[in-house]
């Protein structure tokens, strides 16, 4: 044994000077950086991530074997990694689109239709004022107190003039100032049309403070309603006034839903930036294509300029001009 591998030696030494040989030429120096790339790349395969860039790892590591609770804290898990690749960039544009209201209204439902539709849907096929004042509720309410801001503005007869409306829509009636006004309007021009009120008529949080002290309030109910429908008997105005007791957003999509479409929309509700985009916006979507939608306190500073800002910016998303009467603006669609 010890001889065969003496007699192999030489053999071996000669081999060994052909590889060095080999490694020396500039075939040998190529085939090293081929085979040196060549285990580079299989290493890179098996552990997942192919060729492409490496992604930021969003499924946590396994907890340590023995890891006891509370030791590890895993990092957010994503379920599946598509969700990374749909999930769209968010820009300043893109962003706004999230708080645009784009729900689909049901057709039109004829204008002469419309009363009577509300009158289903909210009071059971009967009309508020049959009836009224029921006994219980009469010693509370004043003959007559009506009280607005800017409700006899020239806009309301100089838009009414205009458009001729069928139906229109105000958001935020209170004791009924412009929407008695603007059934004056209509009633003067021969217009069979209807007003629908919507409002909560719950004021807001200390109106009876703010000079509105004679609005009564029984056990946490404030009288806002009925002292409404007070004042729209008074006026004669119980057949083209119609209350939509509720909050403004549920209240024009469910306008939206029955396809109830206006001529006219005066938004005058809450004057924070949201309360107004989001009247701005649902109100719209209620317009009939060539009606008109206006609103007060265009230029007031209160609530850090909320209508202002939000109906400019709703103005401007839309493609729409803002022109100005007194104290309203008015879109024209
Ligand atoms: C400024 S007053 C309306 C004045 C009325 N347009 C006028 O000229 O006499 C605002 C009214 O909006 C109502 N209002 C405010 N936020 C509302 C909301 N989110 N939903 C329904 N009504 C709301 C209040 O109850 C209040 O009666």
């Amino acid at each position: 044994m010890k001889d065969e591998l003496h007699s192999l030696l030489p053999m071996l030494r000669k081999s060994r000077l052909v590889a060095l040989k080999f490694l020396n030429s500039s075939a040998g120096y190529f085939l090293l950086i081929l085979l040196a790339y060549l285990f580079g790349y299989f290493s890179a395969s098996s552990s997942g991530h192919g060729g492409s860039p490496r992604q930021p790892s969003l499924v946590s590591p396994l907890p340590p074997a023995g890891a006891a609770a509370g030791e590890f804290f895993p990092q957010p898990r994503m379920a599946d990694t598509s969700e990374i690749r749909t999930t769209p960039t968010i820009t300043a544009s893109t962003m706004i689109k999230e708080f645009r209201v784009t729900t689909r209204c049901a057709g039109r439902v004829p204008p002469e239709a419309v009363r009577q539709i509300v009158l289903d849907r909210v009071y059971d096929g009967t009309s508020p004022f049959q009836g009224f004042p029921p006994p219980h509720v009469s010693g509370l309410l004043r003959k007559k107190t009506i009280r607005g801001w800017g409700s006899y503005g020239a806009v309301f007869a100089n838009l009414i003039r205009k458009v001729r409306p069928r139906v229109i829509v105000e958001v935020g009636t209170f004791l009924g100032a412009s929407s008695i006004h603007m059934a004056e309007l209509t009633r003067r021009l021969g217009l069979d049309a209807v007003i629908l009120c919507v409002d909560d008529f719950r004021g807001w949080p200390g109106f009876r403070g703010d000079k509105f002290g004679f609005v009564r309030y029984v056990n946490g109910d404030v009288m806002l309603l009925y002292q409404f429908m007070q004042n729209a008997v008074y006026s004669n105005a119980t057949g083209s006034v119609l209350p939509v007791p509720f909050s403004s957003g549920s209240a024009l999509q469910k306008l939206c839903e029955w396809g109830v479409q206006a001529d006219l929309i005066e938004v005058d509700a809450g004057h924070d930036f949201n309360s107004a985009w989001a009247d701005v916006n649902r109100a719209y979507r209620i317009l009939r294509p060539g009606g008109v939608i206006f609103g007060h306190d265009y230029f007031t500073v209160a609530d850090n300029r909320g209508v202002w800002r939000a109906v400019n910016l709703f103005a401007k998303l839309n493609r729409l001009q803002v022109r100005t009467d007194g104290q309203h603006w008015v879109i024209d669609s």
